[in-house]
């Protein structure tokens, strides 16, 4: 796997396939960085376009690909272009799994998300009957071509949406970056090519560690058993939340049992979450979702023996993962967060 911000390595892999090109975008990234994608490439690659958004993250949308790669008689040399969110790289990379058992693809992230996260680490897959990325394979991107120019569309809240992501991996690996965080006046001067590489490093050396997520990619699941129940919540309310923001919540709520359990610093853990909650905000809708949030800690997918098992910190870049946790501490620390 090569992450690069070197247009040329793409250009290089392209002139020696012997297949035929295509560019994978949803409607705003044909839009948006198609054209800017072209001009870099110098040539205008055949685009497959489909329609925006999580809902179609799926199986009809997998067929309308499968159709056109087959009616364009796409062979095994084939190479798929994923130009967009994580969106277009999960359904992207999923369809470049299964098309004759495997062609190549190629990541080109456009939103923060997918620069920092969804791009990398193999993860593949599409949502089904309501369950989200259940259906899927760990397939890797031959390369990933890193142009941050394309954050100069996206809008605000999905810069918000990354950053989380990127704040997550400053605090399970890199203090330095973190404390530089800190220093910054707002998301947008922590935002640049430097910070982005550096962030999307983390997960890249983690994930090439531990592919298959036996024991430190654990560590990326950093706020996610509470961020992944609060967008249970939103969805049982009708309520809107972004990924990024359930994580930070949940990230809020990790760091509190890293005091209580880990030893974790008080006075670090009070900057930290007050760094957080420059940025995100705990919306008021999730009073009274209690029910829902503590059944889908239950439910977690990280629990092993019907105990609820949580990434937790004992310092900045210092993770210990299945922390064996009760309902009771996270419902102790979840009054508390009410409250913030
Ligand atoms: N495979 C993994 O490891 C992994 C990790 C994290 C998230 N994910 C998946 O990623 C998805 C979320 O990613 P996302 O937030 O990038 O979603 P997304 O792909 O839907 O992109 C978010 C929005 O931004 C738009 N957009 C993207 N780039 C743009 C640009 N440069 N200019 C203007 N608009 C642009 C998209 O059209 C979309 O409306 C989820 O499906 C999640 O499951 C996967």
């Amino acid at each position: 796997l090569q992450t690069s911000t070197d247009i040329n390595l793409l250009v290089n892999l392209l002139n020696d396939s012997k297949g035929q090109h295509f560019v994978l975008c949803d409607e705003n990234t044909y839009k948006h960085c198609y054209p800017i994608f072209s001009q870099l490439i110098g040539k205008q690659i055949p685009p497959i376009i489909i329609q925006t958004g999580e809902e179609h993250k799926s199986i009809a949308t997998c067929e309308l690909i499968w159709q056109k790669l087959l009616k364009e008689h796409a062979d095994k040399h084939t190479v798929l272009i994923n130009l967009g969110g994580g969106v277009i790289s999960d359904i992207g990379g999923f369809v470049a799994a299964s098309y004759k058992r495997g062609i190549n693809f190629v990541n080109v992230p456009t939103s923060l998300l997918a620069m920092v996260d969804a791009a990398f680490g193999g993860k593949t897959g599409i949502n089904f009957m309501h369950f989200k990325n259940i259906i899927g394979l760990i397939y890797l991107p031959k390369m990933v071509i890193l142009h941050t120019p394309f954050l100069n569309t996206l809008p605000q809240k999905h810069i918000l949406n990354g950053f989380a992501e990127m704040i997550k991996h400053a605090l399970i690996a890199n203090n330095a970056q973190f404390e530089w965080y800190l220093t910054m006046s707002d998301i947008a001067a922590c935002i640049n090519k430097k910070s982005i590489l550096e962030s999307l490093a983390i997960k890249e050396n983690i994930v090439a560690q531990d592919l298959t997520e036996k024991k430190l990619r654990k560590a990326l699941n950093f706020g996610h058993t509470l961020g992944h129940a609060i967008e249970f919540a939103s969805q049982q309310k009708g309520e809107e939340i972004l990924h990024g923001e359930a994580v930070a919540i949940g990230m809020i709520a990790a760091l509190k049992l890293s005091v209580k359990k880990l030893g974790f610093e008080a006075h670090k853990a009070k900057q930290i979450m007050a760094f957080i909650l420059k940025y995100y905000h705990i919306p008021q809708w999730l009073k009274g979702c209690e029910n829902d949030i503590f059944n889908a800690v239950i439910q977690d997918k990280k629990n092993r023996e019907q105990q609820i098992r949580m990434v937790l910190l004992q310092d900045i870049a210092d993770p210990k993962y299945d922390i064996k946790c009760t309902l009771h501490e996270i419902e102790e620390v979840w009054k508390e967060i009410l409250n913030l």
